[in-house]
């Protein structure tokens, strides 16, 4: 398990509660989610597509059908990657380093091949936000078959983005169980008001840097396990689990006497229910029933049973959506990037609203250190 609980006492700490910017993007309020006013049980009740919602938070307003054909059409022609790309992803999946360090470094290097990366016109700027945004699913499909030594397989323009993704990751089209799956998993990370990779991706617009810098900024920020890659050490979590015979109780009761975080649990702003959590668990059970991954949706039930009773603290996101990316044919070191290839469509929307109407953020810390003192020389100290 990963973590060890923080220190209490610190008041500032955290950034708890403070308002740091107006946007028009995303609310959470009384444990609702929006995305441009519209509830997130919205789109899942209407098998809403992944696409329709990345044109919402970069537009302000859901396509018309002729909109969203086109912006299909953007998004598969900007889809394939560059040979150079391809043999740099094959170089990076040879070494040891995590997935998340390797999509960082990768969106950077689109970046480098990308001749007008230094344009600002907003026209350029658009161009940048597509590649990026169609890019990210054909790179992470691209990686996971090269660490598997398998071929990349080139994107398709007949499919929309989940269905896509999921046939260049597994080599094959995937079902429409799946594909739903997908899709409203992409739906529920995209957007999340100030979390903290937005807010990072915010500060870095508002020096007025250029698109790749703010998405690189975000995708460091996310893969710490307090924030994104909380859903990679929870599947580690149930596989320690199902391997320490699936006592479920005695495990998390000793994570917790060790005073170690349960990752998938709590929340900052959510203290009584993650509204995102309900579809995920929905779908990890629908996903899984009658397949040998049920063992992962069952020990789950469990762990949220046993972690709600003993600290009363809630799932959140990460947590069910583990079982889901896994029964997907996901390997879990490249959870956090599903995650990232969805909330990239989130970080652009706001770095675009952060442009808008700009003012540099350049916050204020509290100096609680020693003062007046005098120097000594060297030989002396
Ligand atoms: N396991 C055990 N104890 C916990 C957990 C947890 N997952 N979450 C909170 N607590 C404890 C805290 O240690 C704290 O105890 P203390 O008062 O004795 O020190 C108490 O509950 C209150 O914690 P909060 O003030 O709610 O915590 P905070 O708002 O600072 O942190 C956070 C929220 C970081 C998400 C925290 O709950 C956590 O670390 N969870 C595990 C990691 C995780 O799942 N992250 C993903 C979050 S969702 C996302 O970013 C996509």
């Amino acid at each position: 398990m990963f973590g060890k609980k923080r220190k209490t006492g610190e008041s500032l700490a955290g950034l708890e509660n403070m308002i740091a910017c107006n946007t028009k993007i995303s609310s959470i309020i009384d444990d609702r989610l929006t995305y441009c006013g519209y509830d997130i049980g919205e789109f899942m009740d209407n098998n809403a597509s992944f696409d329709e919602v990345i044109y919402l938070l970069w537009n302000g307003h859901l396509p018309t059908q002729i909109e969203l054909n086109y912006f299909r059409k953007e998004l598969a022609a900007n889809s394939k990657i560059s040979d150079a790309v391809e043999q740099c992803l094959l170089i990076q999946s040879r070494k040891h380093l995590h997935p998340m360090s390797v999509l960082r470094s990768t969106v950077s290097l689109l970046g480098v091949y990308n001749l007008n990366a230094e344009m600002l016109t907003s026209e350029a700027i658009y161009e940048q936000c597509i590649q990026i945004q169609a890019n990210m699913p054909t790179l992470i499909a691209a990686f996971s078959r090269l660490r598997k030594g398998l071929d990349p397989i080139d994107p398709r323009d007949d499919l929309d983005f989940a269905a896509n993704f999921l046939y260049m990751l597994n080599g094959e089209e995937p079902s429409a169980t799946q594909v739903k799956a997908l899709n409203r998993a992409l739906i529920l990370h995209a957007d999340h008001e100030l979390n903290a990779s937005t807010f990072a991706a915010r500060v870095c617009a508002s020096t007025m840097s250029d698109i790749y810098s703010c998405v690189t900024t975000a995708i460091g920020t996310l893969k710490g396990p307090l924030h994104g890659g909380a859903n990679e050490q929870v599947f580690e979590m149930l596989k320690e689990i199902r391997d320490s015979d699936g006592d479920v109780a005695t495990y998390l009761q000793s994570k917790l006497d060790a005073n170690e975080l349960i990752m998938g649990f709590g929340h900052r702003v959510y203290k009584t229910v993650d509204p995102r959590q309900k579809y995920l668990k929905e779908m990890a059970d629908e996903l899984t029933r009658g397949t040998e991954d049920e063992i992962w949706y069952q020990l789950s039930l469990e762990v949220e049973d046993y972690i709600r009773n003993a600290k009363g603290l809630i799932p959140n996101v990460d947590f069910y959506s583990a079982t889901v990316y896994h029964a997907l044919g996901i390997d879990s070191a490249l959870f956090t990037l599903i995650f990232a290839m969805s909330r990239v469509s989130g970080w652009i929307a706001h770095v675009k609203e952060q442009k808008t109407k700009n003012r540099l953020i350049r916050p204020r810390s509290e100096y609680v250190g020693l003062s007046g003192l005098e120097y000594e020389p060297i030989n002396v100290r």
